[in-house]
């Protein structure tokens, strides 16, 4: 399973490429206004901070086709980064999806509630799917069950394309994400940090410690 970050932060994105191994980032129009910031400007410093090796997602404003594919055709033209354009699974979204495609756009296909909608905007030719994973799970759709239904379908029909699975508030939805073997997660920082820390791993570390400084009291290292 790889991750992605889930934000337009670029604090919270440098600390993530530090620490991890993030493969890229996602955004959407409510994660960038929290940054209060002019929208081309910003995407073209995210582009700029992850370069060419690190994948980048953004999402277009516009809900009709005509208007998606104008505004991808913007983004395609001004953001120099491996773009992939972000466009929700609706009638709209899944013509706009087809009309990129022929012109070779990268899209992926975003705002999936339930497999069907994801095997649509495969047909469509999105690169990726982007399931939501706990706004399913509140109106009790069972999103984890909609990644593991995604996953099996693309290696049923042998189609092109992978699951990054979105929209998480908690750690068990990741969990049951990988164990449903989704390509990839998308999440946002507080939740990779608490993915990667286990207070049980830090009185472990500790104990070391203590014990080490017993042992040779002020030397904290091995030379
Ligand atoms: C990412 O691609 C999605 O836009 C994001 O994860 C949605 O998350 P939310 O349901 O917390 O808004």
């Amino acid at each position: 399973m790889r991750i992605l970050l889930d934000t337009a932060n670029l604090d919270e994105i440098k600390r993530g490429m530090e620490y991890y191994s993030i493969e890229g980032v996602t955004t959407n129009p409510s994660i960038i206004v929290k940054e209060n910031v002019d929208f081309i400007d910003h995407m073209k410093a995210l582009a700029e901070l992850l370069g060419k090796d690190k994948k980048l997602f953004i999402q277009v404003i516009a809900t009709d086709a005509d208007g998606i594919v104008d505004d991808a055709l913007l983004l395609n033209e001004v953001v120099d980064a491996d773009l992939y354009v972000k466009i929700p699974v609706t009638p709209e979204g899944l013509k706009a999806i087809k009309m990129l495609k022929e012109k070779g756009i990268k899209t992926a296909a975003t705002s999936i509630i339930n497999s069907q909608q994801g095997m649509l905007a495969v047909r469509a030719g999105a690169k990726y799917l982007i399931p939501y994973v706990n706004r399913a799970d509140n109106i009790l759709a069972d999103g984890v069950n909609a990644v593991g239904e995604l996953v099996d379908f693309i290696e049923i029909y042998g189609l092109d394309c992978e699951v990054v699975a979105a929209s998480f508030k908690n750690i068990q939805q990741v969990h049951g994400c990988a164990i449903n073997r989704v390509h990839a997660v998308t999440i946002p920082g507080d939740l990779l940090d608490r993915l990667a820390s286990n207070h049980l791993t830090d009185f472990s570390v500790e104990e070391f410690s203590k014990n080490w400084d017993k042992a040779y009291p002020g030397k904290n290292n091995i030379r």
